[in-house]
C-alpha cells in the first residue's frame, strides 16, 4: 500500500521520528489493517528524498514497540494487535463514548475535587467533611524524607513491593495501632491498601464468601455503602442513635457482615460505650459473625481518655479493622491499610495482589520512614491542637448564634452535626440558602453519607471543621445566622 507522508525538514522533530508517528498514526486509524505490509524502504526513501537509513530506524523502532513484524526477507507487516490499545493511550480522534456524559450532581461519588466541597467551584467558607487542613501539612519534612529516599536507594522504582505493602509500613503501623488504638497486630496481619476505601473493599472481598448477608450503620459512610449496595446479598440497615449503633436490633442471624464507625459514627458522630461494644462483639461470636470496623478517624479525640478500638477488644477474632492516612496526613497520599486475623492474611495478600499487585514504594516508604522518626506522632499533636481549637470555636459561634442548638459527634473526629431545630428549613435548603452566601454546609444527603430510609427526616447539617481557621469559622457561622434570621428559620418543617 502507498503511504501519504508529508515531512517537514523545518521541523525540530527528526525525520525519522516524523516517519514512525505518521506510520503509527496510519497503523492505529487502521487505514493499514493488520497482516498488511509496510512498503519497502528504499522505495518509501525515494518517495520521501529521505536516506534509507532515516526510513530503516522509523521502521526498526516501529518494530521494536510492537506495530509491526518482520516475516523472514517477505517485509515488515502490521500487528494484530496495536500495542496502544493495550497500554489505553487516550487519543483524541479515537476516543469513543458510549452515550452522555454523567450529570456529576447525580452520581454519588466519593470525596474527590470535582464533588461538593471539591474542585475550582468550592464555596469559599467551606466546612466540606473530613479534608485535612492543607496550611498543617509538614511538607519540608516529607520533601527532606522524599529527596533522601530517592537519593539512596532508586532499584525500588523500577521493581515491586510486597503486595500487602512495604514491611517497613506495616511494621510502624503495628506499633501505632498497638500504642494509640489498643489493637495487638503483627506485621503478617495489615495489608496496605489504597486509602480507607480500597480497605474497605478488600475486606469485603475476602469475606464474601463466607457472608450471607450484610448489615450495617444506618445513616453510614457512603463509600460503604456503595460497596454493600453493588451485591446482591440483603443489607439490613442497623439504626444509630446517640450511642451508635443500636446492637440490640442487629439481626440474630448466622454469617452476617457489619460495617461500623463504633469510634465516631459516621456521619453522626456517636461514640459507642464500652458496654455496647461488648455486647456487639458477643453478638459477632454468638451469630459467626464478622466485623468491619472502619476508624477512619480516631487520632483526633478531644475530650475524655482514648477509646480502645472494637478490633482491640476483639483480641483479633472477628473483627477486621480498616484505617486511613486520609486524615491524619493527607487523603492525597491515598494510604490506608486493613488488618485481619492470622488466618485470612495470605489469603488477603493474595486478594491485593490480584487487585493492584501493591501500592507505591516511594508513598509508603516515606510514610514508614515519617511514622518511625516520630514525625507521625509530632504531627497528630499539632494537628490536635488545631482541630480542637477550630472545633472549640465552631462549637461557641454556633452556641453565641442559635438558641442552645443539637450539636452532635464533637468529642473527636473532624466533622460535627447540628440536628436543626423545628421551624428550621430542611438541612437540604439550608445547604442551598448557605451557598448562595458562600458557605459550604452539608445536609446527610450531600455531606459523604448514606440513609437506607429515603424518608428519614431532613434535619442534620454536617459541618468539616477541619480545614477551616477560626475566622473564616466564624464568618461563615455569623453568615449562617443573618441567613436564617433573614426569613429562613420559620419556613419549611
Ligand atoms: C467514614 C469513612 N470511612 C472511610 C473513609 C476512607 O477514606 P480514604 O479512602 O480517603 O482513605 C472515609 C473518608 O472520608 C470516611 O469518612
Amino acid at each position: 500500500m502507498d503511504l501519504t507522508l508529508s515531512l517537514d525538514t523545518a521541523s525540530a522533530k527528526s525525520l525519522q521520528a516524523q516517519i514512525f508517528d505518521q506510520v503509527r498514526e496510519i497503523i492505529l486509524d487502521g487505514q493499514l489493517g493488520a497482516g498488511m505490509a509496510l512498503p519497502p524502504s528504499r522505495l518509501l526513501a525515494e518517495r520521501l528524498q529521505v536516506s534509507r537509513n532515516t526510513v530503516l530506524t522509523a521502521y526498526e523502532r516501529l518494530a521494536a514497540e510492537g506495530y509491526v513484524k518482520a516475516r523472514g526477507t517477505a517485509g515488515l507487516f502490521v500487528e494484530r494487535i496495536p500495542p496502544d490499545s493495550l497500554l489505553l493511550i487516550q487519543r483524541g480522534s479515537r476516543i469513543k463514548t458510549n452515550g452522555p456524559i454523567p450529570d456529576a450532581s447525580s452520581e454519588p461519588l466519593l470525596c474527590f475535587a470535582g464533588s461538593p466541597g471539591g474542585g475550582s467551584d468550592r464555596p469559599e467558607l467551606d466546612f466540606w467533611v473530613g479534608r485535612s487542613d492543607v496550611e498543617s501539612f509538614p511538607l519540608r519534612i516529607w520533601r527532606r524524607i522524599i529527596n533522601r529516599l530517592l537519593a539512596r536507594e532508586t532499584t525500588y522504582l523500577t521493581d515491586y513491593c510486597d503486595p500487602a505493602g512495604l514491611p517497613e509500613l506495616r511494621a510502624a503501623i503495628g506499633t501505632h495501632l498497638r500504642r494509640a488504638r489498643g489493637v495487638s497486630v503483627a506485621e503478617d496481619q495489615i495489608i496496605v491498601t489504597t486509602g480507607g476505601q480500597e480497605a474497605l473493599n478488600v475486606v469485603f472481598n475476602l469475606l464474601r464468601s463466607h457472608t450471607r448477608q450484610l448489615c450495617i450503620e444506618n445513616p453510614c459512610y457512603l463509600g460503604a455503602s456503595l460497596i454493600f449496595n453493588a451485591t446482591n446479598l440483603t443489607v439490613h440497615p442497623i439504626p444509630v442513635d446517640r450511642d451508635g449503633l443500636q446492637t440490640d436490633l442487629l439481626p440474630r442471624v448466622r454469617g452476617s457482615l457489619l460495617y461500623v464507625t463504633p469510634s465516631h459514627q459516621f456521619p453522626t458522630g456517636a461514640t459507642m460505650p464500652l458496654a455496647l461494644r461488648l455486647a456487639l462483639l458477643r453478638w459477632a461470636e454468638e451469630t459467626d459473625s464478622y466485623v468491619i470496623e472502619d476508624d477512619y478517624d480516631s487520632d483526633f479525640r478531644y475530650d475524655g481518655p482514648p477509646l480502645t478500638a472494637l478490633a482491640g477488644l476483639d483480641g483479633g477474632r472477628r473483627v477486621f479493622y480498616v484505617g486511613t492516612f486520609s486524615k491524619s496526613v493527607g487523603a492525597g497520599l491515598r494510604l490506608g491499610f486493613a488488618t485481619v486475623p492470622r488466618m485470612f492474611w495470605d489469603e488477603a495478600r493474595l486478594l491485593k495482589a490480584r487487585m493492584s499487585n501493591g501500592q507505591a514504594w516511594l508513598e509508603q516508604a516515606a510514610l514508614a520512614a515519617f511514622i518511625e522518626e516520630g514525625h507521625f506522632d509530632r504531627h497528630l499533636r499539632k494537628l490536635r491542637q488545631v482541630y480542637k481549637a477550630r472545633r472549640d470555636c465552631l462549637v461557641e459561634a454556633l452556641r453565641r448564634s442559635f438558641d442552645e442548638p443539637e450539636l452532635l459527634g464533637w468529642e473527636s473526629g473532624l466533622h460535627l452535626v447540628w440536628r436543626l431545630p423545628r421551624g428550621f428549613p430542611s438541612a437540604r435548603e439550608v445547604q442551598l440558602m448557605a451557598r448562595e452566601c458562600d458557605v459550604g454546609v452539608y445536609a446527610l444527603s450531600s455531606g459523604a453519607a448514606y440513609d437506607f430510609d429515603a424518608d428519614a427526616p431532613d434535619d442534620v447539617l454536617v459541618f468539616g471543621y477541619s480545614s477551616l481557621a477560626e475566622p473564616m469559622i466564624e464568618a461563615a457561622v455569623s453568615k449562617l445566622r443573618l441567613m436564617l434570621e433573614g426569613g429562613g428559620a420559620t419556613s419549611g418543617r
